[in-house]
């Protein structure tokens, strides 16, 4: 495949009005999602509430593209229609996530670093054959008063870089995510600086390893203060230093950067999306590949009463894509 129609589909992920939806949750995450809203971790659970979420009418309305788990990639409707033909039948863009998770970082307590290499070439392969045109990897950075240690940022980047690499040989367009999380009580000051040093680093990786920005997405996290942190940050201050930080880091060659949810309330990642989209031009659209601030008031619903909630939760579902897809306009209104 060529750079361009790696662009082409790059592109297409960040159409204007659209996002991503990620619901690409692990067996074990998905788990803890279930658990909070009393719904057991059974095969057909998952397989149900998936068919739940990709058969909402409509969807491509607002969501250009979703990204699936490895179970779910091969999974089917009640109906028997695969997956992947629901979605390339609603013209949305199928997406699998590609990493094996964070594991501790040896050397270096607190930190974490993601698996996943070994034998991704031929993955990437069946994946691509199943008809995967993107892929996902999340390196995952903690704060604390010790981390992350500048080895933990490039261990994480080396090997997102490799991802990415790998991803483009095999046509695939990496969507290379490093989360720095929200947990802890640090600053935003603290924030915006591991930012700019593991975006830094990534943009250095990428160049290393010989990968086409042109082919690529960033997913990252905002700029915000850790959770515990005494002081929150306004929407205008959140949005600002996002920006300020993007522009500092990311090259303008790349087609686009999506942002994660990693914790934020479905108002508030709307509403910074929005600012975020308030403030431009930007060099890049910035759009939503949100998990959680996508699907939990659907699954709220649905865990309620499967049979009675189930075109209701769907219609949430609708209305979060619809909201988050008028925050890349920055035309969202909390009315
Ligand atoms: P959240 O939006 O729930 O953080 O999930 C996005 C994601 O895909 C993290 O890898």
């Amino acid at each position: 495949m060529s750079i361009e129609d790696l662009e082409s589909i790059a592109l297409a992920m960040v159409a204007p009005g659209k996002g991503i939806i990620a619901m690409d949750e692990s067996t074990k995450t998905i788990a803890r999602r279930f658990e909070a809203v009393g719904i057991k971790n059974t095969q057909e659970n998952r397989r149900a509430y998936r068919e739940l979420l990709l058969t909402t009418p409509d969807l491509s309305d607002h969501i250009s593209g979703a990204i699936l788990y490895d179970e779910t990639i091969r999974q089917q409707t009640s109906a028997g229609m695969p997956f992947t033909e629901v979605l390339k039948k609603a013209g949305i863009i199928c997406g699998i996530k590609v990493d094996k998770g964070p594991v501790a970082l040896a050397g270096f307590p607190g930190d974490v670093v993601t698996e996943g290499l070994d034998g991704l070439r031929s993955r990437l392969e069946e994946y691509a054959a199943l008809g995967a045109q993107f892929a996902k990897w999340r390196a995952v950075i903690r704060i604390t008063e010790d981390n992350p240690s500048s080895t933990a940022i490039e261990a994480n980047n080396h090997a997102l870089a490799r991802y990415a690499a790998l991803c483009q040989e095999a046509g695939l367009v990496p969507m290379v995510e490093p989360e720095v999380l929200m947990d802890g009580d640090h600053s935003m000051e603290v924030s915006y600086e591991v930012h700019e040093s593991v975006l830094r680093s990534l943009f250095n990786a990428l160049y290393e390893q010989n990968v086409m920005f042109e082919g690529a997405i960033l997913k990252t996290s905002m700029v915000v203060p850790g959770c515990d942190y005494t002081e929150q940050a306004s929407v205008e201050e959140v949005a600002e230093a996002t920006v300020r930080v993007l522009k500092t880091c990311v090259p303008a060659s790349l087609p686009g950067v999506v942002f994660l949810s990693g914790g934020q309330s479905d108002a508030q990642s709307t509403s910074h999306l929005n600012a975020i989209n308030s403030v431009g031009p930007h060099p890049w659209p910035l759009s939503f590949s949100y998990g959680r601030a996508m699907q939990q008031s659907a699954l709220q619903l649905w865990s309620g009463d499967r049979e009675a909630n189930y075109a209701e939760a769907q219609k949430t579902l609708y209305m979060r894509a619809k909201e988050n897809g008028l925050a890349t306009l920055g035309q969202w209104s909390s009315e």
